[in-house]
């Protein structure tokens, strides 16, 4: 396995995490953003980091990569910010260990319309290391328009990991994105067997609102500064 898809920092991370949301549940995967406005001065928000692009935590997707994601809808203030400047910082505390990860990088925005040669310079921070066509049935939906979408090719396609983070992504989370009248859930139960495009005949005019406003922000990190009570302050990349 690569040292560049699984550095150290991601393991230090991914165990920690483990450990936080076993003490305190899904709350451990919040951290603050914070970017740059358009006026040079700091904007921190809450985010829920959703963890590696191309990754599930229960669910063998053939694919690695050390890139972190987050969810967000297209008219956040964040996303104008990030276009006009990449750079973040990401304060991750766990309460459940006292552990802080400050995580430095760039910012990536995977929208509606996004240029696929854009992402090339991601591509060595990811590797496919199983096909999907081998793997056993039983994936998820989710995974199974990823697979529809990503074929054989050698080269993480974007709209196939935006479509699977969409799927996966809670109802009720879809239907926030949806902003021309108020909706409570947005189901997806079905995949097009053909292009594993979300299908749902009766709300797909819903679906296709909530899925134009649905972005993925893409993190290239830079540096990682962990502290603890124990440790202190150790740089880990
Ligand atoms: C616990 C918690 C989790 C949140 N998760 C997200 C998230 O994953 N993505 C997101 O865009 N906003 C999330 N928000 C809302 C943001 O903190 C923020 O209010 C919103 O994105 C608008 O900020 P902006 O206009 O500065 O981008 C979350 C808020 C809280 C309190």
């Amino acid at each position: 396995m690569s040292t560049a898809i699984k550095p150290a920092w991601k393991k230090w991370l991914q165990s920690s995490l483990q450990e936080n949301i076993a003490k305190l549940g899904t709350s451990a995967t919040y951290a603050s953003i914070a970017t740059v406005k358009k006026d040079n001065t700091p904007a921190v928000r809450t985010v829920v980091m959703r963890g590696f692009v191309a990754e599930h935590h229960t669910e063998e997707t053939g694919w690695e990569s050390d890139l972190l994601v987050i969810i967000t809808d297209k008219t956040s203030d964040k996303v104008e910010e990030i276009r006009n400047n990449p750079h973040t910082e990401i304060n991750w505390y766990m309460n459940g260990t006292m552990e802080q990860f400050r995580i430095g990088g760039t910012i990536d925005i995977v929208e509606s319309n996004f240029d696929q040669s854009k992402l090339n310079h991601l591509h060595s921070s990811m590797a496919m290391r199983q096909s999907l066509q081998d793997m056993d049935s039983h994936k998820s939906l989710a995974l199974q328009s990823f697979a529809k979408q990503q074929q054989q090719e050698q080269r993480l396609n974007w709209q196939a990991e935006r479509l699977r983070q969409f799927i996966q992504f809670g109802a009720s989370m879809r239907a926030n994105m949806v902003h021309s009248q108020q909706v409570k859930e947005l189901e997806i139960n079905e995949i097009d067997p053909t292009s594993g495009w979300y299908q749902n005949s009766q709300v797909q005019d819903l679906l296709d609102e909530a899925y134009e406003n649905f972005v993925l922000l893409v993190v290239k990190v830079s540096s990682v500064r962990h502290w603890s009570p124990s440790t202190g302050t150790k740089s880990m990349l």
